[in-house]
């Protein structure tokens, strides 16, 4: 039996990093996985080898998301967990507040806070019709503090924090669970391409970018896309059936400083 057998999922930008590490970690350990991305090559790639379902999605169609949850109930029968990893950086070289561009400013917002909300309110009456189960939301430890160069993205995933909250609340008597994750710095093509873009900000090379941006993590190094999505494997198992509304750092450490 694995942890989360025979479960439901959809993982929303499922196709890449934290999200793609997910879709295999709950496939493997039992869960009915059906990625959505607008990813689509990637995201038929994987689906084909873990055995699950891909559906081309932009988070932020409101007709769409009925569209996906209605066809998953249809074809298994329910839906227990929501991981809602969809997300962008936004521009990092103009990311400050005085900088930041009012179309960016709309973008990333679009994307990590309105495709997480259409995400939680769709898929609410879905996983309270299953009896219960679990959402996680990806917000970002820039959440939980000053993101003087990101000043979009971190608005965006505050929002996700207190969006987090306020699903866990409407949800709990009915074990409709909404947790928050937190990841610091992790291996991903996001990741990357906030490094290459510092670097051009910073005027210095990207290994030099990145090790600045190391130096604010106690344990010194990048985390693992898997790192995160263990996290995540404990949240929608019922192992943390008792755990709603409450925010899960990956940081090795950051959230120290
Ligand atoms: N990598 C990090 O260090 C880090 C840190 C904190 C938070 N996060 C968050 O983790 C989540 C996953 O990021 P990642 O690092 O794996 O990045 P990633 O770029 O590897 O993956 C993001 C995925 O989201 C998809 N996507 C983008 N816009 C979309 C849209 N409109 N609709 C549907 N899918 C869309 C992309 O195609 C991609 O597959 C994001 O929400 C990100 O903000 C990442």
């Amino acid at each position: 039996m694995g942890r989360v057998q025979d479960k439901v999922a959809i993982i929303t930008g499922g196709a890449g990093g934290i999200g793609a590490a997910t879709a295999r970690l709950l496939s493997q350990e039992g869960a009915k996985v059906t990625i959505t991305d607008i990813s689509q090559d990637a995201g038929e790639a994987l689906a084909a080898d873990i055995g699950g379902d891909f559906i081309l999605q932009d988070v932020t169609d409101e007709a769409l998301w009925k569209d996906v949850v209605a066809g998953i109930e249809a074809k298994h029968g329910a839906l227990h967990i929501l991981v809602n990893a969809a997300g962008i950086e936004g521009d990092m070289i103009n990311g400050a507040p005085e900088q930041v561009s009012y179309d960016d400013w709309k973008r990333v917002h679009a994307i990590n806070l309105d495709g997480t909300f259409l995400g939680c309110r769709t898929a609410m009456p879905a996983v309270r019709r299953a009896g219960g189960g679990s959402i996680v939301n990806i917000s970002s430890i820039v959440a939980l503090m000053a993101s003087p160069n990101s000043a979009a993205y971190g608005s965006s995933k505050a929002g996700v924090r207190h969006l987090t909250m306020s699903v866990a609340h409407q949800g709990a008597k009915d074990r409709v669970r909404c947790n928050s994750v937190h990841p610091g710095l992790i291996k991903t093509r996001m990741l990357d391409d906030i490094h290459s873009e510092l670097a051009r900000l910073r005027n210095v090379s990207f290994e030099d970018s990145r090790a600045v941006s190391l130096n604010r993590v106690p344990m010194g190094e990048l985390g693992e896309p898997e790192d995160v999505a263990y996290m995540i494997l404990y949240l929608a198992s019922d192992e943390s059936r008792y755990v709603t509304g409450a925010p899960f750092c990956i940081d090795g450490g950051w959230n120290l400083n």
